[in-house]
């Protein structure tokens, strides 16, 4: 029997321990394990594959990014924007079903987030035996309470609003940090509360500059004469829209990038506070998983073996906020895990005076 794994999407910390639990759980039902490099694309001729056995798996548990490489453009692309897929052609299915058949390939293992998951459905549908780990940052997938990459990039924006923190506090300063976020605020809002942040910003909120400044204010009011901003990259003002950088790229979602920098201005312009904005940016998706996502990723990659040994194809890996079950790709791709706007985190930030903005 002979397994493949595929890396799709953006990279994130803990996908080499995903490709390490799936191949260490295969090679001891006595399975071989092939790596398709640079995604699904690697199935394709020429063929790009390389065989994972136990000397390849070498330090992959504490190694970022993902060996195999990943993309999240090309003739794989099915998300092209918010809610917005396209169907893959009939070609490139068969092409698919081709490859896998020529390299002995008898299922495949799609690790990604909601753009790689709904290329492993419609290749469910076309036929194709395959299981889905789900992989973003973001943690914005409905069907799992939590997806790998979450707690490592949260660990990273941590780390970096203590450190502005620190500069802030010397200077007098209001520091505004971006992180990543696109629909959901997770990050925005975990760091936040675990950096001390006095106003967050996240996609779910629409935002006022009045009630940032007056948040900036207030504290100025009791003597505190720096304050720090969290802003998920995908926050937007009441009324307006995401800030986004670079150019489009055909089937893909638009770039996002900047409002740090929009928020940052506008505070200093209305408030005179010298204001500084940085951009955190890729550093959260790079580097070792936190331990966190790295049990994560070993119970995922096993279950997915599971999956494969148990015949169930067209599933993805979920945990249900108790153990690690499954869920099917049909179900999973599409809807978004946004921040609850009146409950839990939300309600907390706001009973201890951390301004969200609105
Ligand atoms: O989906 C994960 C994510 O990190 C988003 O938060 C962000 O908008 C996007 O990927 C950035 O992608 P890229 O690496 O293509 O700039």
């Amino acid at each position: 029997m002979k397994i493949g794994i595929v890396t799709g999407g953006g990279d994130c910390p803990g996908l080499n321990a995903v490709i390490r639990a799936v191949a260490k759980t295969a090679a001891k039902r006595g399975w071989e394990t092939l790596g398709i490099i640079g995604g699904y694309q690697g199935l394709l001729e020429p063929q790009n594959v390389r065989v994972l056995d136990y000397k390849a798996l070498d330090g992959l548990l504490v190694r970022g990014g993902t060996i195999l490489g990943t993309a999240n453009r090309g003739p794989f692309s099915a998300k092209t924007g918010h809610g917005e897929t396209r169907q893959l052609p009939k070609e490139l299915m068969d092409a698919t079903k081709q490859g896998m058949e020529q390299l002995g390939i008898k299922a495949l293992v799609s690790v990604g987030g909601d753009g790689s998951l709904t290329i492993a459905q419609q290749m469910h549908e076309a036929g194709i035996p395959i299981v889905g780990v789900p992989k973003t940052i973001d943690n914005d997938l409905a069907a799992t309470t939590v997806t790998f990459g979450f707690d490592s990039a949260v660990a990273c924006a941590t780390d970096a609003l203590d450190r502005l923190h620190t500069t802030a506090e010397s200077h007098n300063r209001v520091m505004v940090l971006e992180v990543m976020g696109r629909y959901a605020g997770w990050i925005a809002l975990y760091a936040g509360m675990a950096g001390g942040a006095d106003v967050i910003l996240i996609p779910e909120i629409p935002f006022r500059y009045e009630s940032i400044c007056a948040a900036i204010q207030e504290r100025e009011s009791k003597g505190k004469t720096f304050t720090l901003v969290v802003a998920a990259e995908g926050a937007k003002p009441a009324g307006g829209d995401f800030v986004t950088s670079g150019t489009q790229h055909l089937n893909r979602e638009a770039r996002l990038g900047g409002i740090g920098t929009v928020v940052a201005r506008e505070i200093e312009q209305r408030t005179g506070k010298e204001t500084r904005a940085m951009v955190l940016g890729h550093l959260q998706r790079g580097g070792s998983p936190t331990y966190m996502d790295r049990v994560l990723c070993t119970l995922f990659g096993a279950k997915a073996v599971e999956l494969i040994t148990e015949g169930r194809f067209g599933r993805m890996v979920a945990h249900n906020g108790k153990f690690v079950d499954s869920v099917t790709l049909a179900e999973a791709i599409g809807h978004l895990r946004t921040v609850p706007t009146d409950e839990g985190f939300v309600r907390a930030a706001r009973a201890l005076g951390i301004s969200l903005g609105d």
